[in-house]
């Protein structure tokens, strides 16, 4: 079923007609016929979602784009049981003009039949993030990418490359990134590969993912020199000169690691910076407004949530600054962002000051079944506050 009637020809006053008598009509048909209480187009944050064809939205770890008008929606397809955590279909893409009606792309990266391929059926490939190559003219994807069996220490980046946005997206290689590079705000003390003695400091240690009373801050990075720094959690960044950063999570959970990509996008340059060492973020939502960098980022807890972090920054590489807890309500709320974990922040284009907090409600024992939590930022001063609402409309919030 169409979803917007196209006027085939005419004048703006037919068209006007057109979408007067009809839009009403779609509008009351489209959301009842894919099971949405309300008639309007409108977000239902945490609700199930269904897509033009009725099916539920199954895109987790998004995150989107914007060309030619539409709106690309790229996320993991999770499928059902215990292997549904695992990467067993490939990345789902999904696309609208309004943000609310979503049509299905199909699977734009495919996972691999071949057992020998990085991307086979099986490893774990999360939060894709998708950019536009001006120079090449090509659609980028990177993505958490963990060797089959490896669980999660592979903790590796992995890119693919499409001519169209909605792919096919081709696999093109993956990587521990900056192998051979000292950070640029590594004191030159630290420069240097570990002793014999800070060796065995590192192997006597617990590092199971989140904080530890002896974690060996400031070890691990060195630890990683060679083989390149580790990539779990990662965003994408791309910045008004058209400059694109990896934001990613490094060093067995303790620290953002930020690295500039080089011009084709298709790697980095080497120059990358520590955020929060021993911070232990996950999660990391990056966006820019009047000219000053926002980073949500939630604690490391998995699947299960836990409280939202603000971090504010007048430069990309910093210094950044954690401001506390961005939602306003309950305790309950507050202290599991909503029962949800941050993927991204999309601005909104021609919606004054509209960003959209974006996270997951992560459901393991069902994967196909955890939520979409989509909230509109509010500003109060120069800080964006996350509220609940249990439903909201992307065109007229301000209204
Ligand atoms: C979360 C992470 C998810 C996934 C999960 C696995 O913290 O954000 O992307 O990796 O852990 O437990």
């Amino acid at each position: 079923m169409p979803i917007y009637p196209k006027p085939s020809s005419g004048s703006e006053s037919v068209r006007r007609l057109l979408l007067a008598v009809a839009l009403p009509a779609v509008l009351r048909l489209g959301p009842a016929a894919h099971g949405a209480p309300d008639p309007a187009c409108a977000i239902y944050p945490g609700a199930e979602w269904r897509d033009d064809r009725g099916a539920v939205i199954n895109a987790h770890g998004g995150g989107f784009l914007r060309s030619g008008g539409r709106y690309y929606w790229y996320g993991q397809h999770m499928v059902e049981g215990e292997a549904g955590n695992t990467a067993q279909v490939g990345i789902h893409v999904y696309s609208s003009e309004d943000l609310c009606r979503w049509r299905d792309d199909g699977i734009a990266m495919p996972v691999s039949l071949d057992p020998r391929s990085e991307i086979t059926k099986g490893c774990l490939i999360e939060r894709p993030k998708v950019i536009f190559n001006r120079r090449k003219g090509k659609f980028v994807m990177w993505f958490h990418l963990e060797g089959k069996g490896s669980g999660y220490s592979s903790a590796m980046v992995g890119i693919a490359v499409a001519d169209e946005p909605a792919g096919p997206f081709r696999f093109v290689r993956s990587f521990r990134p900056n192998a051979g590079r000292w950070p640029r705000n590594a004191p030159e003390t630290m420069r240097t590969p570990l002793s014999q003695a800070e060796l065995a400091r590192l192997s006597g240690c617990k590092m199971n993912g989140g904080p530890s009373a002896d974690f060996p801050i400031d070890l691990v990075f060195r630890r990683d020199f060679a083989g390149g720094q580790m990539s779990r959690d990662m965003t994408l960044f791309v910045d008004d000169d058209g400059a694109a950063y990896l934001f990613t999570v490094a060093e067995e959970n303790a620290t953002l690691q930020i690295s500039r990509l080089t011009d084709d996008f298709l790697g980095v340059t080497g120059d990358y910076a520590r955020v929060f060492p021993n911070g232990f973020n996950e999660a990391p939502a990056v966006f820019k407004r009047k000219g000053r960098y926002f980073m949500f980022t939630s604690g490391t807890t998995g699947w299960a949530p836990n409280a939202c972090r603000l971090s504010v920054a007048s430069s990309l590489w910093g210094p950044w600054r954690q401001v506390g807890n961005p939602c306003s309500g309950t305790d309950a709320q507050k202290a599991s962002t909503f029962d949800s974990q941050s993927t991204y922040v999309l601005e909104v284009i021609g919606q004054p000051d509209l960003f959209i907090f974006m996270a997951d409600r992560w459901r393991p024992e069902n994967p196909p079944d955890g939520r979409y939590v989509w909230l509109p930022l509010r500003w109060r001063g120069d800080l964006p506050l996350i509220e609940w609402k249990d439903s909201w409309a992307p065109s007229n919030l301000h209204g």
